[in-house]
């Protein structure tokens, strides 16, 4: 918006299909409300069958349940939200779920860009408005079900984000903005040109034992990019170590932290803790601490291969008590190791923005988050 020229990296494909929608500003405003009509109508012609086949199965006496119709059983995202137990667990109602499998069935055969701009509003409601779901800040599931009107909602929605796009359309952005899926701790910033970079912004998942493809498991399904629990096992290994559930033990980034003394020592604390728990997550915590440590230290050395010298980077960072209530301070540590991997890249500071606070199980935790700020030795050309 600034008119920089900018690179997003996610391996969250939701993620990046989303920012890729919220940062095309060239698109065709009349193209989309063209196809917005065109998907409302085709989904409403679609619904009304259903209803068909509905009533003509209850007139015979018989129970007629959404997820036993074709529009379910058909789509393998709707198949993944029966096998998988979200449908079961009431993650989503079942009438909200096929109804967000019509639009989305409707979306398909659109070209990428009003596809993924039209998707955006369908996935931006998911949580908040469609499904039993919400945040806080982890999902969980609320104690009311909802019956919400999803092609109201979403028709809401896409006129919404119009308003928004025009109104930014106003300030003639022409920046080039490029959204990519990728790894950072491996190919994905391998595939940016090097010594390209004059400036980072990011904020990389914390180590809190958080699994961020829960955060976004209904989107992943319903937008099709997890239809499988190989889908979904393959996705969480290209995320970086965070939680205990996607450590591997093929795992083997920690080798490069081995010798800094405070990761050492957390990972000896922890190990004690560890060995009295018989939980078969407990025990692979001091494995994910080394893997973290070691994705982030991954993480600098090829950052500082894309960097110019005398370019900005800026981290957000909270430290963590996830594990056995010890304490880690995350950011420091990663500070470290940013200046230990030896790429060039000097910390400047490490400034406390706010007291992050929270509970878990009996015991009250309270940490900060900082922000870290580097720069590449040298001088911007
Ligand atoms: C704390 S969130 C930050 C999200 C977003 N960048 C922001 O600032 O609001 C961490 C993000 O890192 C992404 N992520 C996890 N592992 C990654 C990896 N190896 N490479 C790139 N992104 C990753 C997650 O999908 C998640 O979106």
């Amino acid at each position: 918006m600034s008119g920089i020229p900018s690179i997003g990296i996610d391996s969250n494909p939701v993620c990046v299909s989303v920012s890729k929608a919220k940062t095309d500003w060239a698109i065709r405003l009349s193209t989309i409300k063209r196809l917005s009509d065109q998907v409302l109508c085709s989904t409403a012609r679609k619904y009304r069958n259903f209803i068909d086949r509905k009533e003509r199965q209850e007139s015979l006496g018989h129970e007629y349940l959404p997820q036993c119709d074709p529009i379910f059983t058909h789509s393998r995202a709707g198949q993944y939200l029966i096998s998988s137990g979200l449908l079961e667990r009431g993650w989503i109602g079942p009438s909200a779920a096929l109804k967000t499998l019509l639009i989305m069935e409707s979306l398909e055969g659109l070209p990428a860009r009003p596809r993924n701009f039209l998707q955006l509003a369908l996935l931006g409601l998911l949580v908040p408005e469609i499904s039993n779901m919400a945040y806080g800040p982890e999902i969980y599931k609320r104690r009311h079900q909802r019956e919400p009107d999803v092609f109201g909602l979403f028709r809401g929605r896409v006129l919404e984000n119009l308003e928004k796009l025009e109104h930014l359309r106003s300030r003639r952005i022409k920046a080039k903005t490029t959204v990519l899926l990728g790894d950072s701790v491996g190919k994905g910033l391998t595939s940016v040109d090097m010594g390209m970079v004059r400036a980072v912004i990011s904020s990389p998942p914390y180590l809190s034992d958080h699994d961020y493809t829960r955060q976004t498991r209904l989107e992943l399904v319903l937008s099709g990019h997890v239809t499988s629990n190989e889908d979904l096992r393959r996705l969480k290994k290209s995320f970086l170590r965070s939680s205990s559930k996607n450590v591997y033990k093929e795992d083997q980034l920690s080798r490069h932290v081995l010798r800094f003394p405070e990761v050492r020592a957390l990972i000896d604390v922890i190990s004690e803790k560890a060995v009295q728990r018989t939980s078969g997550f407990a025990r692979v915590y001091p494995k994910l601490v080394g893997e973290y440590f070691g994705g982030m230290y991954r993480h600098f050395e090829l950052l500082g291969e894309l960097l110019r010298p005398g370019s900005k980077i800026a981290y957000i960072i909270g430290d963590q008590s996830s594990f056995f209530a010890t304490r880690i301070p995350t950011a420091q540590i990663i500070g470290t190791l940013a200046e230990g991997c030896r790429s060039g890249i000097r910390c400047l500071d490490i400034e406390p923005i706010r007291e992050l606070r929270g509970t878990r199980g009996r015991v009250n935790w309270s940490n900060k988050e900082w922000l870290l700020t580097f720069e590449k030795k040298g001088s911007l050309s």
